[in-house]
């Protein structure tokens, strides 16, 4: 899975230097900005003219914390490549103005739109952090985490009190503005949101079936994460 989403991505980058990529955190990619890093330290990619937006990050928290995606962004991927700071985008989670940080991130985002986006999936068919619940048309903006997603995330910030009850987050029209999707899921874990998002009704109640709306999209499952498809 991994293996095929790096793949993706570099070949992507060859054919356009100054891609644009929506990029997520969580377990699930960890695997493919290893590849990725690789694949720059051999000469195969190079990321200095790429811009990426980040997806999503959790309200309030400092950037320097451990569990933010700042932090995991750098950690995992940024400080392994050449792409250059001013071309990196995240949502600032140490804003006091939340609405101007979603709206201007937003408007970026519209302006350079994105060719590729690569996404994981979360236990209850969120994308980003757009919970259940989450429509079609909505942007970036700030929303309340789901007592699920809270709960498994915990593991991250060692309790659940210590887990932000809030997130910033893309909307789902703004990951559907990209040109290209890819979805990654793997595990067990992931099996009743895959079915779900491809077998189930397109509607908010799973936010990843509004991607089947999307004209090039393309799902990368392990055997476990597709083991409830029909
Ligand atoms: C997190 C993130 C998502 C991520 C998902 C799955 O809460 N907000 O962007 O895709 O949940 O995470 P994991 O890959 O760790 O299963």
């Amino acid at each position: 899975m991994s293996r095929a989403a790096a793949d993706t991505v570099v070949h992507e980058i060859i054919s356009k230097p100054s891609l644009v990529l929506t990029l997520p955190t969580g377990d699930t990619p960890k695997k493919m900005y290893q590849l990725l890093a690789k694949e720059y330290r051999k000469k195969r990619v190079d990321f200095s003219q790429v811009t990426c937006f980040n997806l999503d990050e959790y309200y309030p928290i400092k950037k320097n914390n451990k569990n933010s995606y700042n932090y995991y962004m750098n950690k995992n991927f940024w400080s392994h490549i050449n792409i250059k700071k001013s071309n990196i985008n995240i949502l600032n989670g140490e804003t006091k103005n939340t609405k101007k940080e979603c709206d201007s991130y937003e408007r970026k985002i519209r302006k350079n739109t994105p060719d590729l986006a690569i996404l994981g999936l979360g236990i209850n068919g969120h994308v980003g952090f757009n919970e259940p619940g989450s429509t079609l048309n909505s942007k970036t903006r700030l929303v309340s985490l789901s007592r699920e997603t809270r709960k498994r995330n915990s593991k991250f910030f060692g309790s659940y009190k210590k887990i932000p009850s809030s997130a910033l987050t893309m909307g789902m029209s703004t990951i559907l503005s990209s040109k290209k999707i890819i979805l990654l899921a793997s595990g067990k874990s992931k099996r009743q949101a895959v079915k779900q998002l491809v077998e189930g009704q397109i509607d908010s109640s799973c936010p990843a079936s509004f991607l089947r709306n999307h004209k090039n999209l393309v799902i990368i499952l392990d055997k476990s994460a597709a083991s409830f498809l029909k």
